[in-house]
């Protein structure tokens, strides 16, 4: 059996991008690389878990040990995530697409003369929010992202009480910064009552120290 500080714990993961629909051929997507959550997914491993990562497109490797599902559009990732309950934890790293084609078509979009098709948008799934906001059911710790450009702290603590969830991972998106696609990140973590700013790190090692941090959590959390 595995050892380690999450062993016997079942940890999902969100990670990627989404790509949603406009017709079969065409869709709407972000920059998101997926790099922090596999690197989450692989620390969670080797920290003992079964880990079960919901993966959307990404060029990444399926991480070695980890039961990776892979989906395109935000609701699968959210059917996704429901068919993989009942969780220890859950760390949703995915960059899901705030909005859908309504009208995508079934058949491919011709371009036709002097006409443009007009796409009308709805909104996705909050799948964070979903789970999170949840009484049956809920991974008792919950962990959301907040990707920012401004105001970092101040939108993750709003965005910790909108969408209920324990821990928000705060990071900073702004070009500058250079985390989109990138090795590296500059993470805040931000709870009810506290805000711990990291130095700049490696994914991996963000990953590995989030683990570790919420193997404390989760051991504190304990009946
Ligand atoms: O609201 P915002 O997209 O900034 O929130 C980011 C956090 O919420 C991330 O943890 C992301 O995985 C999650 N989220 C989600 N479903 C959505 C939008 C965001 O799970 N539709």
């Amino acid at each position: 059996a595995p050892s380690g500080p999450l062993a016997g714990r079942h940890v999902i993961v969100t990670s990627g991008p989404t790509h949603e629909p406009i017709d079969p051929v065409r869709y709407i997507a972000n920059r998101s690389s997926g790099k922090q959550g596999h690197a989450i997914a692989k620390a969670a491993r080797e920290a003992g878990a079964r880990v079960t990562l919901i993966s959307g497109p990404v060029t990444l490797p399926d991480p070695p040990g980890v039961t990776t599902v892979h989906v395109e559009s935000a609701r699968a990732m959210l059917e996704a995530v429901e068919g993989a309950l009942p969780a220890d934890i859950g760390i949703f790293a995915a960059a899901v697409a705030d909005w859908r084609v309504a009208n995508a078509g079934e058949q491919k979009i011709k371009k036709k003369d002097g006409a443009l098709p007009s796409l009308s948008l709805t909104e996705n799934p909050d799948i964070l929010a979903t789970i999170a906001r949840r009484t049956e059911n809920r991974p008792p710790l919950m962990v959301g992202f907040a990707a920012e450009t401004e105001h970092v702290i101040e939108h993750a603590r709003q965005k910790l009480a909108k969408k209920g969830c324990d821990l928000i991972v705060a990071n900073d998106v702004s070009a500058e910064a250079g985390v989109m696609g990138g090795d590296s990140n500059t993470v805040h973590l931000v709870t009810a009552s506290a805000v711990e700013t990291w130095p700049t790190l490696s994914k991996t090692e963000v990953a590995r120290k989030l683990v570790e941090r919420l193997g404390a959590m989760a051991e504190g959390a304990k009946p």
